[in-house]
């Protein structure tokens, strides 16, 4: 069987994704594997759309098609997300029809499964028959029973081919909104790029000409809201790649990458007290503009350097019917440690409705900076936040800046071993209920007992 394999990694021929993939061609030798990295090849591909061709023939001819990456961000690297768009933009419909498509990644298991449904979505837009992917540790390679695990994954994979199986398709055409959002824009106070003293609200934005619907909820936005609010557009920045995967700024949050991007992240986001990210969706995701920054931001490490702003969203485009998407931005924002207050988009009702409801988002907005609204964190933080500390603590040669700051900042603290007071507690308890006769009468007033401690403090308060 003749397979193509697309490497997303930026990392190209050094990719740990890519060994994986090596493993499987090794390990099958009656199949072809054809590996093509456009990790590094995206600026050509834009400059250059016979090349894009030579891809899309590749794909074509091929039984099926392998989409390899790291996981970055709860998705694909930007480099690939931006492949999928050209693949959009240049492909003709139903060009995939009848080809099969999978996707293996290998990441730390924080949020590989968004990757993999945005992997999934795009794939069957274009018409292939996806079948689910594999999402491997990237420490899994050394372990004889998950290496075997990740070759039978791929002779199910070629099986189905073979049989040519139906597959269950998970994501269905959307109905964008049809409104064309044109409102009469008040006044915009909008502060230049020399305001001073710095922002209080930073809308930032990835507006081109083509995303009006954005340009005016963004302006309306800035409009009503009540404090300074500065819009910067993130293509303005001089931001040259995408993330090289390299991490080096793992030392001490310094990017190899020389560009002016660490400085706009400093200079901007880090006064601000409410960040604003507004985009339109492309696929189904925002563009790959918006990945490439948020990508980027990886020089901060796993360090929540923008803890306790809040946070908002202002996205054009059928959000509700890219549950995907949200998912994804709610991560993010759980994952800095933000105070996420919602998100606003166009895709309801009429021009005066959307309207309202900017007008009423800049109020939400205000009263939760007003009452200092803390709703605390939720599963994505506490979780991702377990997974990003036993990595950290396990790779702190690499990611030494993370390492110190959990130390200072007492992340640690919080493994269940140094929990001394709670561990003799459970040790007598457990030891206590081995005895039939104690447990019996524990089970008897087990309810009244789990809720005592707490009747007893709101007694006192
Ligand atoms: C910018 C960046 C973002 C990352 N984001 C995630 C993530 O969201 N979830 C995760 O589990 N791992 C994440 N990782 C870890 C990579 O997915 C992991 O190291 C992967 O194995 C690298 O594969 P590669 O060598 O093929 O590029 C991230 C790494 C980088 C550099």
């Amino acid at each position: 069987m003749n397979i193509t394999v697309i490497n997303g990694s930026p990392k190209t021929h050094q990719s740990i994704t890519l060994q994986h993939i090596h493993l499987l061609e090794k390990e099958n030798p009656d199949h072809r594997f054809e590996i093509i990295h456009i990790g590094n090849k995206i600026p050509s591909l834009e400059k250059n759309p016979v090349l894009l061709d030579e891809i899309v023939q590749t794909m074509q001819a091929s039984d099926a098609v392998i989409f390899a990456f790291p996981v970055y961000y709860a998705l694909v690297p930007s480099q690939l997300k931006r492949f999928f768009e050209l693949l959009g933009e240049r492909c003709e419909p139903g060009l995939f029809k009848g080809r099969y498509a999978t996707s293996f990644s290998t990441s730390i298991r924080f949020f590989d499964h968004t990757a993999h449904n945005y992997v999934q979505a795009v794939c069957e837009d274009l018409e292939f028959s996806y079948v689910n992917g594999y999402s491997a540790h990237m420490d899994d390679f050394f372990r004889e029973t998950e290496r075997r695990k990740m070759l039978r994954f791929f002779n199910w994979f070629s099986e189905i081919l073979t049989l040519k199986l139906l597959v269950q398709k998970k994501y269905f055409p959307r109905t964008p909104g049809l409104v064309v959002y044109d409102p009469d824009i008040p006044q915009d106070r909008t502060q230049g790029p020399s305001a001073h003293p710095p922002p209080q609200v930073l809308v930032l934005t990835d507006e081109t000409g083509a995303d009006t619907n954005l340009s005016h909820m963004t302006r309306m936005f800035a409009a009503f809201c009540a404090d300074r609010v500065t819009v910067k557009n993130i293509h303005g920045i001089d931001l040259k790649n995408g993330c090289l995967g390299c991490c080096t700024c793992g030392y001490d949050n310094t990017c190899i990458q020389k560009d002016g991007f660490g400085q706009f992240y400093d200079e901007n986001l880090k006064p601000a007290d409410v960040i604003i990210i507004a985009g339109s969706i492309r696929d189904h995701y925002l563009s790959s503009q918006w990945k490439k920054f948020l990508d980027r931001s990886f020089f901060n490490g796993h360090v929540p350097v923008l803890h306790g702003k809040r946070l908002g969203f202002i996205v054009s485009g059928p959000l509700s019917q890219t549950q995907n998407l949200r998912e994804t931005l709610e991560a993010i924002s759980e994952t800095w440690h933000m105070k996420s207050f919602g998100m606003v988009t166009d895709e309801h009702g009429d021009r005066d409705q959307i309207t309202a409801r900017i007008r009423d988002f800049a109020r939400i907005l205000g009263l939760a900076a007003e009452k200092d609204l803390d709703m605390g964190p939720r599963f994505y933080r506490v979780a991702g936040g377990k997974v990003f500390r036993d990595f950290i603590y396990l790779t702190s040669a690499v990611f030494r800046a993370d390492h110190l700051f959990y130390k200072k900042t007492g992340f640690y603290e919080d493994f269940p071993q140094k929990q001394i007071k709670k561990r003799i507690f459970n040790a007598l308890f457990y030891f206590s209920m081995s005895m039939a006769p104690v447990r019996k009468k524990i089970h008897e007033k087990f309810i009244q007992g789990m809720v005592a401690p707490y009747k007893k403090r709101l007694k006192k308060l």
